[in-house]
């Protein structure tokens, strides 16, 4: 099977079978990850650079143990001592690395479009590692992975995404990605944060978590995104809790074997009880970050067997 994609900017660009061929590498990649030995050559001479314009713990380890097993020469940018702070354009830094030749340039960015931006200005592979509020694919396939495991399956699912949907890219890439494997999504919050627009996607809206959560298959919670709210979203993070914070009385209502997904970080007591995020017969928030790193390699296996050719 072929994945024709020059980049990975989103998942907007993937068909059903291009999901499918990531997520089938990434189980090998699975396997590999739990032996002792985790050493591939598939990027052997490569050289991956990581640029990321936004705080990242997770995303960022991730792609740079996926490139190191992979066997790439792999470098992070500290983006925060680089000549962005004197002045220069996103665009002229691309090219300045541009021209020393990288292969796989991994690019985070508050500005929603500037990696797509980025892409054309460069002859490497580009992978979004989240642009603003538009996509974050990489999200999506390691969630879509660890729905894969969980339930067997990543089709005619019930999927409830919940909380901050307007400002989050993980909510957009999922929706995309899940409504494409075609499951029934339901994006539940205040409508503040779920603007009635978003059924758009094929969704349904809900406002009350007791009503939304009722047999869903997988309880997908997000961070509330204060970085990117400019005023009164919510009236208290109490009331909010209170309302829309994830606990086992509300988790009761989903089906019994129903699955608990966070992105990371969590605000713990805020959007979702810290116990029950902990609890592993319940939680698969460990599972993401492991399956994180196995689609990364997943991806860029992918995307280096096109270097070199204009796709
Ligand atoms: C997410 C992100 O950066 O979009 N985190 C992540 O990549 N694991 C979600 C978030 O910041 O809330």
């Amino acid at each position: 099977m072929r994945f024709a994609h020059r980049h990975l900017l989103g998942i907007e660009h993937l068909s059903q079978s291009d999901i499918t061929a990531i997520l089938d590498l990434a189980e090998k990649y699975v396997d590999l990850n739990r032996q002792s030995a985790k050493h591939s050559d598939v990027l052997a001479g490569l050289t991956q650079i990581n640029m990321f314009f936004e705080n990242s713990t997770r995303t960022q380890a991730s792609f740079e143990i996926a490139g190191k097993r992979l066997g790439a020469d792999v470098m992070n940018m500290a983006m925060q001592a680089s000549s962005i702070k004197k002045g220069e354009t996103l665009i002229d830094t691309a090219m300045t690395l541009n021209a020393m030749h990288p292969d796989l340039l991994v690019v985070r960015h508050p500005h929603s479009g500037a990696v797509d931006l980025l892409a054309q200005k460069v002859n490497c592979a580009v992978l979004n590692a989240g642009d603003g509020r538009h996509e974050h694919p990489t999200q999506a396939l390691l969630d879509a992975l660890t729905i894969r495991r969980a339930k067997g399956r990543l089709h005619r699912l019930n999927i409830a995404i919940c909380g901050d949907v307007a400002h989050s890219r993980v909510a957009r890439s999922n929706l995309i990605l899940l409504g494409k494997m075609e499951n029934r999504i339901r994006l539940i919050g205040p409508p503040t944060l779920v603007p009635s627009q978003f059924s758009e996607f094929g969704a349904e809206i809900y406002d009350d978590m007791n009503e939304g959560l009722q047999d869903v298959d997988v309880v997908m919670m997000l961070r509330l995104q204060k970085e990117r709210m400019d005023g009164g979203f919510i009236p208290s993070e109490r009331e909010y809790y209170h309302r829309y914070g994830l606990d086992v009385a509300k988790l009761a209502l989903a089906k019994p074997d129903a699955i608990v997904m966070h992105p990371g970080p969590m605000n713990r007591g805020v959007e979702i009880d810290g116990t029950l995020a902990d609890d592993i017969n319940r939680s698969v928030i460990q599972e993401q970050v492991e399956m994180g790193v196995a689609v990364r390699m997943a991806a860029m296996e992918l995307l280096a067997r096109n270097l070199g050719e204009a796709a």
